[in-house]
This record gives C-alpha cells, structure tokens and sequence, in this order.
C-alpha cells in the first residue's frame, strides 16, 4: 500500500501540459461555417474538450495518471478532427469531415462513451442530435454543391492569415457568404435612408452569350453620407467594407438582381459614386476579382471616359441611366461579360 501511494505521489511530478495551442478564430468551423447559436453550443459542449484547442481541463487532469490518458484521447481527437482549424481545408474535404461527425453521432460513436460519464452534459437528447445531424447533412451538401469549393479545389478556401485587414485577399470577402444564397443581393435593407434602387442584369461567359451560372458575388457601397459606415460588429474584411454589402449566386440563366439605395460620393467629392462588386467564378482555380464599379449616368462626378462608356450604353455599360418604374424606385440594368 506504501508503495503504491508513493508511486502515485512521484507520477504527480509529470503533470501533462494544459497549455492550449495559439488559436486562430479565423480559421475555426465557427468563422468558417457560422453555424446558428444552438448548433455552436452543441458542438461546443460535445465535442470541443477533444476536437478543438478550446479544451477545458478538468480539475481530475491534475491528477496523474488520470491526466496522462485524458491527454492522449484530447491528442488523437485533434489529430483526426480539430474544429479550430477547420478552414485548413477545402470544401470537399470539409464536406467530407461534415459527414463523417454525422456518422459518429448517428451510430452513438462520438462523444466518447466515457466522457459522457464524466460530462453527462455532453450527451445529446434525441432532438438535439437529429438537429445536429440535419445542419451537418445540410452543411455538407451545400459544400459539395461547389458553390464555394469549385472556386479553388486545389487550394485551400479560406486564407489562414486574418482577413481583419484592408488589404486582405479577395477571398477574404466570401468568408462570412451566408448558407442560403440566391440570385438576389440585398444591399441596404429597406429602412436604409435614401433613394431606393434596383439593378439587374446577366453574367455571360466570355463568348457573350452563354449564360454563367453559379458565379458567386458580393457587392459593398456607402451609404448616404458617402461613408462605409459599420454596424459596429463587423469583422474581418467588413470592418472596412461596412454594413451594406451583400452576396448572392447568380442563378441557371446567368440573372442577378441588387436591391439598394443609391450610394452617395465619398465626402472628398472626387470620384463618382459607385458599387464595388468582387465575382468568384466556380470551376475556374482562379481568385475572385473586382468588376468594374457600377457607376450613375447622371453623376456630374463622372470622368470623361467614364461618360463615354454611358454613350456606349448597350445594357453592358457600368455606367447605369436609372429610370423610374413609376412605384418610387429607380431601376437600371447591366449585364456582365467576364473577361
Ligand atoms: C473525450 C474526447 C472526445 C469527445 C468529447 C469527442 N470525440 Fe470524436 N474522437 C475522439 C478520439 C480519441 C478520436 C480518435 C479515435 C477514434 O476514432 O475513436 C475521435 C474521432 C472522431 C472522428 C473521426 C476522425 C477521423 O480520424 O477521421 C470524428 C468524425 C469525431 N471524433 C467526431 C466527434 C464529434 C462530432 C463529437 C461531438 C459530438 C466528438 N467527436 C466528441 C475523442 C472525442
């Protein structure tokens, strides 16, 4: 008995490192994914002690060689599933990751049966986990549906690095793109003060006339003090590109459609007011790039080349003439080629 109790007494010399490795938030499945609350916390409570470097070392850790086995488990987690790295990887394999949490939970693999006796708060109830499941499925199929991933299947999606910074990469503006896209971007929601606008057009291929599908695109203006002013809860790229931004998928026929108000100036007055548009084209490898700046016909801010693109105007200019629709809104038209 002696001999037991001093050799447990000189294991508690080695205790395990409960140091939690740099996090980057950016590259999390939270950032990458932005699940709704409830889905966050059930992974968060079920998972991230072993999937994650969020693990919360219980008191018992300390005590070795309790400790020891409870690290190796975290170690092996993380190594075959780390939620905090999740943008590490390209959508097929996130989808792929996805479907594999979804078959662990499905057949009561994860979480590990004896970490549920010592966190009976880890277990799902029935409704949780069909819940879990359905956002999982959900999550995945809209992965693999490349309207992310087809973007750049050789490379990664999400840059590692912050994209909280002015100069980002382009791609740093898809990260926040929400899960139910459609052809629609609403910029400024209608209580936004000003001149409410609307835009539509078609992206072509570069032929011209075939329509382009799935093109991703996100668009961002100021408001009517000719400001990119925030919310106050932006992050990433947003905390420069502000509140009214919006993105969308363009649909089967090419369309897309920008509900708005008109954007004003920036207050130095110098250039012509304008909508910034950034596409992504699937299947491409290529980065997302900037478009040509929708811009108004009757600016007087125009320059003289961009008023001889308004002359050019075959419904192709990014020089938009509005008309009223006779309801109080202004409408234009663009379609887009891209190059
Ligand atoms: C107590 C720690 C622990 C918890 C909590 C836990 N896991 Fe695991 N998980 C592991 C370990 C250890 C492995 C690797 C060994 C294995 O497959 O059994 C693993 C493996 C996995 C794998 C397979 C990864 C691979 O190698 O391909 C998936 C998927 C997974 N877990 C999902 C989950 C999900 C989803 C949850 C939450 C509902 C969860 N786990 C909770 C410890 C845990």
């Amino acid at each position: 008995m002696p001999l037991l109790l001093g050799l447990l007494l000189v294991l508690q010399a080695f205790p395990i490192d409960q140091n939690l490795p740099k996090d980057n938030p950016f590259e999390s499945l939270n950032q990458t994914l932005d699940p709704p609350d409830d889905i966050s916390n059930l992974l968060q409570n079920a998972c991230y002690d072993c999937h994650s470097y969020q693990t919360q070392y219980p008191w018992y850790t300390r005590i070795q060689p309790i400790g020891w086995w409870i690290q190796h488990h975290v170690r092996e987690g993380r190594e075959g599933l780390n939620f905090s790295t999740f943008s590490q990887w390209n959508a097929v394999i996130q989808a792929d990751i996805l479907r594999h949490c979804a078959k662990m939970l499905k057949n009561e693999k994860m979480p590990l049966q004896s970490y549920l006796r010592m966190h009976p708060e880890a277990q799902l109830d029935a409704r949780q986990q069909t819940r879990l499941l359905e956002w999982l499925n959900k999550q995945a199929e809209f992965l693999e549906s490349g309207a992310v991933n087809l973007a750049a299947p050789h490379q990664q999606i999400l840059p590692s690095d912050t994209c909280d910074n002015k100069n980002a990469s382009l791609r740093c503006c898809f990260v926040q793109i929400p899960e139910d896209l459609n052809s629609v971007l609403v910029i400024a929601p209608p209580d936004e003060p000003g001149q409410r606008i609307k835009i539509t057009g078609h992206f072509y291929a570069r032929d011209g006339k075939t329509p382009y599908a799935n093109v991703l695109i996100y668009a961002y203006q100021t408001d009517t003090s000719g400001r990119y002013t925030q919310r106050g809860d932006e992050t990433g790229l947003l905390r420069w590109h502000g509140r009214l931004h919006a993105w969308a998928r363009t649909d089967k026929t090419g369309r897309y459609e920008i509900q708005t108000i008109r954007p004003a100036a920036y207050p130095g007055r110098k250039n012509a007011a304008h909508i910034h548009m950034v596409v992504w084209e699937p299947g491409s490898g290529a980065e997302p790039y900037y478009i040509q700046d929708f811009l108004f016909a009757d600016d007087p801010l125009l320059s003289a080349k961009e008023q001889q693109d308004v002359r050019n105007n075959t419904g192709r200019s990014p020089v938009l003439t509005m008309k009223a629709d006779g309801q109080g809104l202004s409408v234009g038209r663009r379609d887009i080629i891209l190059k």
